[in-house]
């Protein structure tokens, strides 16, 4: 059997029903939402990659910094022969993990986008023979089937992206991946820290508008994929800190009172001048905090590691 693998756990005309149900049931709430798993198409894939690059934005570079640290630590307590990553995307901070990761047998790498698998996964076999990977097509929210593969298992979720669900959702969501894992595996989730609010808010409003740009390629998908006619130019890029809840929301504020179309819905939606759109939460945790959402779902917390600033954190839960 080839060393590379993908699999398509949906069918391609699920990802367009569920922009429509997503987008039917956020434009029609009050306050209007969307979720933010309709920000990678292509290009916003390419912005999110630029954002990792901007000197505001810190969580991928302090991410990283802890990877390189403890590769070896997380690798040694892991001991995995097959390693799952959720929302793989390039694959880019794992290979640390991955390079020490000695009795690696499997990796299975499971994002939304088609490319970023294939050509992370293909890279991959080339440099490290005797490794299978089994890329899998799917969104990390719905249920997942692993492929058959050697355990121990280790289950990555890194970026920080578990801060995009909501607290209801993230707990479903952490429940589920549980689930997942038998005694002997583990899970490597990483967690954006809070911080001075003036950083935070940089890091979601940078200098160059990048961030504002992938804020407003959510329109572009919704006007391409359900003929919408969006006029990104007619909102505002807005990101603020949410102190009670502790997370960052991204919003598009309606620079004018404005109707806009959306014909796939057969739908006429009404913004009011100033009235914001949210397009993302992005929590930030505390140690306690994170103990807390484990345990909850029956995990224990075995190490916490974080940057040398202090900014992001890596833990690690064996079952
Ligand atoms: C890396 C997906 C978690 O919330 O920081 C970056 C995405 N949004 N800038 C985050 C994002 C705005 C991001 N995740």
């Amino acid at each position: 059997m080839s060393p590379f693998q993908i699999t398509r756990t949906l069918p391609e005309d699920a990802t367009d029903a569920a922009l429509r149900a997503d987008v039917l049931q956020g434009l029609t709430a009050t306050p209007k939402t969307l979720p933010p798993k309709w920000f990678y198409d292509a290009h916003g894939s390419e912005l999110f990659e630029r954002i990792t690059e901007l000197p505001e934005y810190y969580p991928t570079r302090a991410e990283r910094e802890i990877l390189v640290d403890r590769a070896g630590e997380i690798a040694a307590a892991a001991g995995a022969r097959t390693l799952v990553e959720l929302g793989s995307g390039s694959s880019e901070k794992t290979r640390h993990v991955i390079d020490a990761l000695t009795d690696l047998d499997t990796y299975v790498p499971v994002d939304v986008s088609e490319s970023a698998l294939t050509g992370a996964g293909q890279a991959l076999i080339a440099e490290r023979p005797g490794l299978n990977v089994h890329a899998m097509i799917a969104d990390f929210t719905a249920p997942l089937t692993l492929p058959d593969s050697p355990g121990p298992r280790l289950l990555a979720f890194l970026g920080g992206t578990v801060g995009n669900l909501l607290p209801e959702e993230r707990a479903a969501f952490l429940g589920s991946v549980r689930a997942l894992l038998s005694p002997g595996d583990a899970l490597l989730l990483g967690t954006d820290l809070v911080k001075d609010e003036e950083v935070l808010v940089r890091a979601y409003d940078d200098a160059a508008g990048v961030t504002a740009a992938f804020n407003k390629n959510v329109l572009a998908v919704v006007n391409r994929e359900l003929g919408a006619d969006f006029d990104p130019g007619a909102f505002d890029h807005v990101a603020l800190w949410d102190t009670e809840n502790e997370w960052i929301e991204m919003r598009l504020r309606s620079r004018t009172a404005q109707t806009v179309k959306l014909p796939a819905l057969d739908l006429a939606v009404e913004f009011a001048a100033g009235e914001e759109l949210r397009t993302e939460v992005s929590a930030k945790f505390r140690e306690e905090g994170v103990r807390a959402e484990l345990s909850a779902v029956g995990l224990g917390l075995s190490r916490w590691w974080t940057d040398r600033e202090g900014r992001f954190a890596l833990s690690l839960s064996t079952v």
